[in-house]
């Protein structure tokens, strides 16, 4: 999911740390695997060595011709052959949904409330696993069940309004929240509004990103839909 980079990190005066936190997830081999890679390419080359790092393996990479220059490495011992890169958090193909979510989203979700922006990308080749990460399976079970195949997306959502119902509980009648949601889609050059065919009889609209005064940024005629429940964002 993240190409082999070291994260940055800052810390703040307040002393805790505000970064880009990168977790690679290696998925596990599935049937589809069997039929769509060659057999000559069907080998496991990428490994957990620890909760925060990979080896990837050269030795089982295709073999290159002898004289090419394309080789990764010229290895004197077996251990040269590998290649270990560090990330803030590496998890292994045995990983639950409800594992991930916790580990990397639900930080950041307390964040959020405290007024903070917070952003969860999906990074990585097709069919690596980004839609079952973020989306995932059994939609429409329930997002505190950790044995069910739920994504990052409809927990961190079901976890906000959960936090946000928490949070009008304590603070009583004089305190109100309203949650609004949009869509947008990033193709090529293009922010495409996901939601606007709603009230433009089928017609997406394009979205105008602009940048305010005072740095914020505006997204000239994107859709907000005030949504109350996981279920309503989901569909
Ligand atoms: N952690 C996992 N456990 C089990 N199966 C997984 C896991 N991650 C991905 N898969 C399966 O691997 C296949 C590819 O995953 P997915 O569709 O999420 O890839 P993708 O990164 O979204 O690809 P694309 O860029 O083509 O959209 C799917 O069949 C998915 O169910
Ligand atoms: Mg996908």
């Amino acid at each position: 999911m993240a190409p082999p980079s070291s994260s940055s990190s800052t810390p703040t005066s307040s002393g805790s740390t505000t970064s880009v936190q990168v977790a690679v997830r290696i998925r596990p081999t599935t049937s589809q695997d069997a039929v769509s890679i060659p057999a000559r390419f069907q080998r496991i080359v990428v490994h957990s060595t620890s909760h925060t790092s990979v080896a990837i393996d050269a030795s089982s990479a295709a073999p290159a011709t002898s004289g090419s220059s394309t080789a990764v490495a010229t290895p004197t011992t077996p251990n040269a052959k590998k290649q270990v890169f560090s990330f803030d958090q590496v998890h292994s193909p045995d990983t639950t949904q409800h594992a991930l979510f916790t580990s990397t989203a639900l930080p950041l979700i307390s964040r959020f409330l405290e007024g903070f922006n917070c952003t969860v990308l999906a990074y990585g080749q097709t069919s690596s696993g980004k839609t079952f990460t973020m989306t995932g399976v059994d939609l429409d079970a329930s997002p505190s069940d950790p044995h069910n195949g739920m994504g990052i997306i409809p927990r961190a959502v079901s976890t906000i309004f959960a936090q946000a119902r928490k949070l009008k509980e304590e603070r009583g009648a004089s305190w109100n929240y309203t949650i609004k949601g949009s869509f947008i889609e990033i193709y090529n050059e293009d922010l495409i509004d996901l939601l606007s065919s709603d009230d433009t009889g089928g017609l997406r609209r394009e979205v105008q990103i602009r940048e305010a005064k005072d740095g914020s940024i505006i997204w000239g005629g994107l859709r907000e839909v005030t949504v109350r429940s996981n279920a309503e964002v989901m569909k």
